[in-house]
Protein backbone atom coordinates (compact mmCIF):
# COMPACT_ATOMS: atom_id res chain seq x y z
CA UNK A 1 0.00 0.00 0.00
CA UNK A 2 1.12 3.61 -0.75
CA UNK A 3 2.52 5.36 2.76
CA UNK A 4 -0.11 8.07 2.47
CA UNK A 5 -0.15 10.86 5.42
CA UNK A 6 -3.39 11.06 7.60
CA UNK A 7 -3.26 14.84 7.49
CA UNK A 8 -1.73 16.62 5.19
CA UNK A 9 -2.90 20.44 6.13
CA UNK A 10 -4.74 22.64 9.45
CA UNK A 11 -8.40 22.12 10.69
CA UNK A 12 -10.28 23.13 7.51
CA UNK A 13 -8.08 23.22 4.78
CA UNK A 14 -8.22 20.35 2.31
CA UNK A 15 -6.37 17.80 3.40
CA UNK A 16 -7.17 18.24 6.87
CA UNK A 17 -8.11 14.56 7.10
CA UNK A 18 -6.90 12.02 4.67
CA UNK A 19 -8.77 8.43 4.06
CA UNK A 20 -6.55 6.28 2.66
CA UNK A 21 -8.14 2.86 1.18
CA UNK A 22 -6.15 0.39 -0.23
CA UNK A 23 -8.80 -0.63 -2.79
CA UNK A 24 -12.60 0.97 -3.33
CA UNK A 25 -15.12 1.47 -6.23
CA UNK A 26 -14.88 5.34 -6.90
CA UNK A 27 -12.98 7.89 -4.46
CA UNK A 28 -16.15 10.00 -5.83
CA UNK A 29 -18.74 7.40 -3.98
CA UNK A 30 -16.86 6.59 -1.08
CA UNK A 31 -16.51 10.34 -0.33
CA UNK A 32 -20.48 11.19 -1.23
CA UNK A 33 -21.17 8.52 1.40
CA UNK A 34 -18.74 10.07 3.96
CA UNK A 35 -20.20 13.80 3.09
CA UNK A 36 -23.83 12.43 3.32
CA UNK A 37 -22.81 11.23 6.90
CA UNK A 38 -21.42 14.74 7.62
CA UNK A 39 -17.50 14.38 6.94
CA UNK A 40 -15.95 17.61 7.54
CA UNK A 41 -14.43 20.51 4.67
CA UNK A 42 -10.96 19.54 3.38
CA UNK A 43 -11.54 15.53 3.99
CA UNK A 44 -9.56 14.06 1.30
CA UNK A 45 -10.13 10.33 0.25
CA UNK A 46 -7.07 8.85 -1.39
CA UNK A 47 -7.34 4.93 -3.31
CA UNK A 48 -4.40 3.14 -4.64
CA UNK A 49 -7.03 1.29 -6.96
CA UNK A 50 -10.65 2.06 -8.38
CA UNK A 51 -12.75 -0.37 -9.17
CA UNK A 52 -15.34 1.46 -10.49
CA UNK A 53 -13.72 5.09 -11.24
CA UNK A 54 -15.65 7.70 -12.79
CA UNK A 55 -15.16 10.55 -15.44
CA UNK A 56 -17.24 12.97 -17.21
CA UNK A 57 -20.13 12.33 -19.20
CA UNK A 58 -20.49 8.87 -17.93
CA UNK A 59 -17.69 7.31 -18.79
CA UNK A 60 -15.32 4.93 -17.42
CA UNK A 61 -11.62 6.38 -15.10
CA UNK A 62 -9.02 3.56 -15.35
CA UNK A 63 -6.10 3.48 -13.96
CA UNK A 64 -3.26 1.04 -12.87
CA UNK A 65 -3.13 0.38 -9.28
CA UNK A 66 -0.39 2.03 -7.16
CA UNK A 67 1.00 3.77 -10.11
CA UNK A 68 -1.63 7.08 -10.35
CA UNK A 69 -3.21 9.59 -8.03
CA UNK A 70 -7.15 9.04 -7.59
CA UNK A 71 -8.65 11.20 -4.85
CA UNK A 72 -11.35 12.90 -3.58
CA UNK A 73 -11.96 16.20 -1.33
CA UNK A 74 -15.17 16.91 0.10
CA UNK A 75 -16.08 20.56 -0.08
CA UNK A 76 -18.49 22.61 1.68
CA UNK A 77 -17.55 26.25 0.08
CA UNK A 78 -19.65 29.26 1.23
CA UNK A 79 -20.72 29.93 -2.48
CA UNK A 80 -23.31 31.73 -4.21
CA UNK A 81 -25.05 28.56 -6.41
CA UNK A 82 -24.25 29.62 -10.07
CA UNK A 83 -20.50 30.09 -8.50
CA UNK A 84 -20.46 26.68 -7.82
CA UNK A 85 -19.84 24.98 -11.34
CA UNK A 86 -16.47 27.73 -11.68
CA UNK A 87 -14.74 24.96 -8.76
CA UNK A 88 -13.93 22.52 -11.85
CA UNK A 89 -12.11 25.50 -13.68
CA UNK A 90 -10.27 26.63 -10.91
CA UNK A 91 -9.42 23.10 -9.88
CA UNK A 92 -8.62 22.10 -13.54
CA UNK A 93 -5.92 25.36 -13.96
CA UNK A 94 -4.61 24.52 -9.92
CA UNK A 95 -3.31 21.00 -11.64
CA UNK A 96 -2.25 22.86 -14.55
CA UNK A 97 -0.11 25.20 -12.89
CA UNK A 98 0.92 22.82 -10.34
CA UNK A 99 2.13 20.09 -12.66
CA UNK A 100 3.76 22.57 -15.13
CA UNK A 101 6.53 23.46 -12.56
CA UNK A 102 7.66 20.02 -13.64
CA UNK A 103 6.52 20.10 -16.75
CA UNK A 104 6.01 23.71 -18.20
CA UNK A 105 4.35 22.85 -21.79
CA UNK A 106 1.29 21.55 -19.48
CA UNK A 107 -1.89 22.97 -20.56
CA UNK A 108 -5.54 23.38 -19.74
CA UNK A 109 -8.29 22.43 -21.84
CA UNK A 110 -11.83 23.44 -21.06
CA UNK A 111 -13.54 23.40 -19.34
CA UNK A 112 -11.09 21.21 -16.91
CA UNK A 113 -8.92 18.62 -18.52
CA UNK A 114 -5.14 18.64 -18.29
CA UNK A 115 -3.10 18.05 -21.59
CA UNK A 116 0.38 17.85 -22.26
CA UNK A 117 1.95 17.18 -25.57
CA UNK A 118 -1.22 15.69 -27.34
CA UNK A 119 -2.38 13.93 -24.32
CA UNK A 120 -4.29 13.72 -20.94
CA UNK A 121 -2.88 14.00 -17.75
CA UNK A 122 -5.27 14.58 -15.42
CA UNK A 123 -9.19 14.67 -15.06
CA UNK A 124 -12.12 16.33 -12.42
CA UNK A 125 -15.16 14.99 -11.77
CA UNK A 126 -16.66 17.39 -9.63
CA UNK A 127 -20.30 16.49 -8.39
CA UNK A 128 -22.92 17.49 -5.79
CA UNK A 129 -22.79 15.17 -2.55
CA UNK A 130 -26.59 14.34 -1.40
CA UNK A 131 -27.62 16.79 1.57
CA UNK A 132 -26.65 15.33 4.71
CA UNK A 133 -26.46 16.72 8.80
CA UNK A 134 -23.63 18.81 7.79
CA UNK A 135 -25.33 20.70 4.63
CA UNK A 136 -24.61 21.03 1.23
CA UNK A 137 -21.34 19.58 0.09
CA UNK A 138 -19.45 19.32 -3.46
CA UNK A 139 -17.16 16.75 -4.26
CA UNK A 140 -14.04 17.07 -6.08
CA UNK A 141 -12.81 14.48 -7.96
CA UNK A 142 -9.61 13.95 -9.33
CA UNK A 143 -7.44 11.39 -11.76
CA UNK A 144 -3.54 12.48 -12.58
CA UNK A 145 -1.88 9.86 -14.67
CA UNK A 146 1.52 10.22 -12.64
CA UNK A 147 4.24 7.07 -13.30
CA UNK A 148 1.79 4.54 -15.90
CA UNK A 149 3.75 3.72 -18.55
CA UNK A 150 2.03 3.60 -22.15
CA UNK A 151 1.17 0.23 -22.26
CA UNK A 152 -1.20 0.65 -19.20
CA UNK A 153 -3.57 2.43 -21.54
CA UNK A 154 -5.80 1.27 -24.39
CA UNK A 155 -4.01 2.61 -27.34
CA UNK A 156 -6.82 4.76 -28.41
CA UNK A 157 -6.42 6.48 -25.33
CA UNK A 158 -4.73 9.48 -25.91
CA UNK A 159 -3.67 9.43 -22.33
CA UNK A 160 -0.16 10.55 -21.19
CA UNK A 161 1.78 10.34 -17.63
CA UNK A 162 4.05 12.83 -15.99
CA UNK A 163 6.33 9.82 -15.65
CA UNK A 164 6.60 9.03 -19.63
CA UNK A 165 7.03 13.00 -20.29
CA UNK A 166 9.34 13.94 -17.98
CA UNK A 167 11.50 10.15 -17.72
CA UNK A 168 11.66 9.72 -14.38
CA UNK A 169 9.39 8.61 -11.50
CA UNK A 170 7.41 10.64 -9.11
CA UNK A 171 6.94 10.48 -5.34
CA UNK A 172 2.84 10.06 -5.37
CA UNK A 173 2.10 11.47 -1.84
CA UNK A 174 5.02 14.27 -2.93
CA UNK A 175 2.72 14.70 -5.79
CA UNK A 176 -0.89 14.86 -3.92
CA UNK A 177 0.63 17.11 -1.32
CA UNK A 178 1.66 19.20 -3.66
CA UNK A 179 -1.35 19.44 -6.11
CA UNK A 180 -3.68 19.97 -2.36
CA UNK A 181 -1.60 22.86 -1.25
CA UNK A 182 -1.97 24.68 -4.87
CA UNK A 183 -5.83 23.62 -4.36
CA UNK A 184 -6.03 25.48 -0.98
CA UNK A 185 -4.34 28.33 -2.08
CA UNK A 186 -6.51 28.65 -5.47
CA UNK A 187 -9.60 27.83 -3.83
CA UNK A 188 -9.12 30.73 -1.35
CA UNK A 189 -7.93 33.55 -3.66
CA UNK A 190 -11.37 31.68 -5.88
CA UNK A 191 -13.54 32.42 -3.09
CA UNK A 192 -11.91 36.26 -2.47
CA UNK A 193 -12.01 37.56 -5.90
CA UNK A 194 -13.93 35.17 -8.17
CA UNK A 195 -13.14 33.71 -11.47
CA UNK A 196 -12.07 36.80 -13.45
CA UNK A 197 -9.16 37.77 -12.24
CA UNK A 198 -5.55 36.39 -11.01
CA UNK A 199 -7.18 32.67 -12.11
CA UNK A 200 -8.23 33.78 -15.27
CA UNK A 201 -5.62 35.91 -16.33
CA UNK A 202 -3.80 32.02 -15.45
CA UNK A 203 -6.50 30.08 -17.30
CA UNK A 204 -6.29 32.33 -20.35
CA UNK A 205 -2.32 31.79 -19.92
CA UNK A 206 -2.56 28.02 -20.36
CA UNK A 207 -5.58 27.58 -22.60
CA UNK A 208 -5.22 24.68 -25.30
CA UNK A 209 -7.99 25.84 -27.51
CA UNK A 210 -7.48 29.41 -27.89
CA UNK A 211 -6.36 30.11 -31.55
CA UNK A 212 -7.50 26.44 -32.87
CA UNK A 213 -11.15 25.15 -34.47
CA UNK A 214 -13.06 23.04 -32.45
CA UNK A 215 -16.26 20.76 -32.42
CA UNK A 216 -18.14 21.38 -29.52
CA UNK A 217 -20.55 19.36 -28.01
CA UNK A 218 -22.74 20.71 -25.36
CA UNK A 219 -25.90 18.84 -24.32
CA UNK A 220 -28.59 19.67 -27.19
CA UNK A 221 -26.29 22.09 -28.48
CA UNK A 222 -23.43 21.91 -30.97
CA UNK A 223 -20.78 24.17 -32.33
CA UNK A 224 -17.88 24.01 -34.47
CA UNK A 225 -15.69 27.28 -34.98
CA UNK A 226 -12.66 29.27 -34.02
CA UNK A 227 -12.09 29.67 -30.18
CA UNK A 228 -11.31 33.12 -29.32
CA UNK A 229 -10.99 32.66 -25.34
CA UNK A 230 -12.44 32.20 -22.13
CA UNK A 231 -14.87 34.80 -19.81
CA UNK A 232 -14.54 35.53 -16.37
CA UNK A 233 -17.92 33.20 -15.95
CA UNK A 234 -15.63 30.68 -17.37
CA UNK A 235 -17.19 30.23 -20.51
CA UNK A 236 -15.69 29.18 -23.80
CA UNK A 237 -16.30 31.79 -26.52
CA UNK A 238 -16.17 30.33 -30.06
CA UNK A 239 -16.97 32.34 -33.39
CA UNK A 240 -18.79 30.10 -36.13
CA UNK A 241 -18.38 29.94 -39.62
CA UNK A 242 -21.19 32.24 -40.28
CA UNK A 243 -19.45 34.91 -38.49
CA UNK A 244 -21.47 34.35 -35.05
CA UNK A 245 -19.90 34.53 -31.30
CA UNK A 246 -21.10 31.90 -29.44
CA UNK A 247 -20.20 31.35 -25.87
CA UNK A 248 -20.45 27.25 -23.99
CA UNK A 249 -20.81 27.19 -20.21
CA UNK A 250 -20.21 23.43 -20.32
CA UNK A 251 -19.47 20.75 -23.04
CA UNK A 252 -17.00 18.89 -24.68
CA UNK A 253 -14.72 19.98 -27.34
CA UNK A 254 -12.15 18.41 -29.58
CA UNK A 255 -9.81 19.75 -31.80
CA UNK A 256 -10.68 19.97 -35.36
CA UNK A 257 -7.73 19.75 -38.58
CA UNK A 258 -8.54 20.10 -42.36
CA UNK A 259 -11.58 19.26 -41.01
CA UNK A 260 -11.22 16.01 -39.06
CA UNK A 261 -10.68 15.42 -35.39
CA UNK A 262 -7.30 15.12 -33.95
CA UNK A 263 -7.68 14.35 -30.61
CA UNK A 264 -10.33 13.01 -28.89
CA UNK A 265 -12.38 14.71 -26.15
CA UNK A 266 -11.40 13.38 -22.95
CA UNK A 267 -11.09 9.04 -21.74
C1 LIG B 1 -12.70 13.02 -16.59
O1 LIG B 1 -11.77 13.60 -17.15
O2 LIG B 1 -13.55 12.42 -17.24
C2 LIG B 1 -12.77 13.09 -15.09
C3 LIG B 1 -12.00 11.99 -14.45
C4 LIG B 1 -12.03 12.02 -12.94
C5 LIG B 1 -11.40 10.82 -12.34
C6 LIG B 1 -11.26 10.93 -10.85
S1 LIG B 1 -10.24 9.67 -10.18
C7 LIG B 1 -10.72 10.12 -8.57
C8 LIG B 1 -12.20 10.45 -8.61
N1 LIG B 1 -13.00 9.26 -8.41
C9 LIG B 1 -13.69 8.96 -9.51
O3 LIG B 1 -14.46 7.96 -9.62
N2 LIG B 1 -13.46 9.82 -10.48
C10 LIG B 1 -12.55 10.87 -10.05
Amino acid sequence: MVDWPDCMAPPGRPGCRVVHLERVDSTNRHAARLAAAGAEHGTLVVADEQFAGRGRRGREWSSPPGRNLAFSLILRPALPDDRVPLLALVAGISLADTIGRRLPEVRVKWPNDVWCRGGKLAGILCEAGAPGPAGRAVIMGIGVNVNSRAEDFAPEIPAVSMARLAGRQFDLPLVLRHLVEGLDRDLEIFSAEGFGGRLLERFRHRCLLTGKRVAIEAGDRTGAGMVVGVDAGGRLLLDDDFGCRRFFAAGEASILSHGGCISAAGR
